[in-house]
């Protein structure tokens, strides 16, 4: 746990010290695909405007985001997660085995889904709620599986390399997250909850392809890069992008799964939506023939996907030991 505690140590970044910041790119310039290769090797995020989803769909999303978290919480809690089932709300996640501070409610494509072989919860007090969150997870999607190729085609490949792998049967999912000033288990003693909630995520990386992130107007995510810890402000109607632990893997080291955190809040409440965009349950990940070469073999052993990400999952959910990292994968020569 050292390692970990350390990194939290790590100086922020500010303007004087350090100039270099998370890129805006323009989607519709024409340049847009070297930037985003650029930006997944130096930093793995970016932020995006021009990505052409709908502003009126997006102010619906954060209206039902919001009236959703200002329900009282025995009604939030009636679709509570469960181990067995991850889909609902949440108000006990773990990060490495810290309790974030936080609320969340995750939902994924509608019916069964193949990892976990169990369907959504939906609250119960506004139908238009599912409506509307199906529609962005839509959009989302579509957004992804072009950032998706632009990825592939910034390490020579053409650009439609893993859309197979994606569409249409990914395994992504949508989180809403709530970050709120007063710790939502604060007073609690029917739950047990473990420590303080002492950020609103610990650091970590996300563990699949990439993620198109929605923040509100709030400041407190963060990235390290190169020995500072940098804010990623928010960017009016832009969208933040990172990859995960699958494009690291995929991309043989040279595109980065960034850690990230976001810190916990003491003023004002901040909401941000992740859309985690995985491939399909079957897919089995390893560095992709354009990035392995005699002076840069293969560095990994293969990722079930499934496996991997059901295995990190149920790291968040309670202290059931060491999350899976891509770290056990490496290939030590
Ligand atoms: C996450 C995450 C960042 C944010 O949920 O994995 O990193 O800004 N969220 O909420
Ligand atoms: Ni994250």
């Amino acid at each position: 746990m050292s390692g970990d505690t350390d990194l939290d140590r790590q100086p922020s970044a500010s303007d004087d010290l350090v100039s270099r910041s998370v890129p805006v790119i323009d989607l519709d310039d024409n340049a847009a695909v070297k930037q985003i290769a650029a930006a997944c090797r130096e930093w793995g995020f970016f932020q995006v405007v021009n990505h052409g989803v709908d502003t009126d769909l997006i102010d619906e999303v954060w209206r039902a985001t919001r009236a959703f978290f200002a329900l009282p919480v025995n009604e939030k809690e009636l679709i509570l997660r469960t181990r067995e089932n991850p889909w609902g709300y949440y108000n006990n996640e773990l990060t490495k085995n810290q309790r974030d501070k936080k609320e969340v409610f995750d939902y994924t494509t509608d019916g069964v889904d193949p990892v976990y072989h169990a369907e959504n919860r939906w609250p119960g007090f506004d139908a238009r709620f599912r409506t509307v969150m199906e529609a962005y997870g839509d959009a989302c999607t579509g957004l992804s599986l072009r950032l998706l190729q632009a990825m592939c085609s910034g390490l020579g490949l053409t650009p439609d390399y893993l859309d197979r792998l994606f569409d249409p049967a990914h395994t992504g999912f949508i989180r809403l997250n709530f970050y709120p000033v007063q710790d939502p288990l604060a007073g609690r003693e029917d739950v047990e909850c473990l420590g303080v909630a002492d950020f609103g995520v610990h650091h970590h990386t996300d563990a699949g392809a990439l993620t198109v992130l929605l923040q509100d107007d709030v400041s407190g995510l963060q990235v390290f890069n190169q020995g500072f810890w940098h804010d990623v402000p928010p960017v009016e109607g832009a969208f933040v992008i990172n990859t995960g632990d699958m494009m690291q893997v995929w991309s043989n080291d040279y595109y980065q799964a960034a850690i990230h955190r976001v810190l916990a809040m003491e003023d004002v409440d901040r909401y941000s939506i992740p859309f985690f965009y995985n491939p399909g349950a079957d897919a089995a990940i390893s560095p992709l023939p354009s990035v392995v070469s005699g002076e840069r073999p293969v560095r990994y052993r293969p990722i079930a996907w499934a496996d991997f990400r059901s295995r990190r999952t149920d790291g968040d959910y309670a202290d059931y030991g060491t999350e899976v990292q891509i770290a056990q994968f490496w290939i030590n020569d």
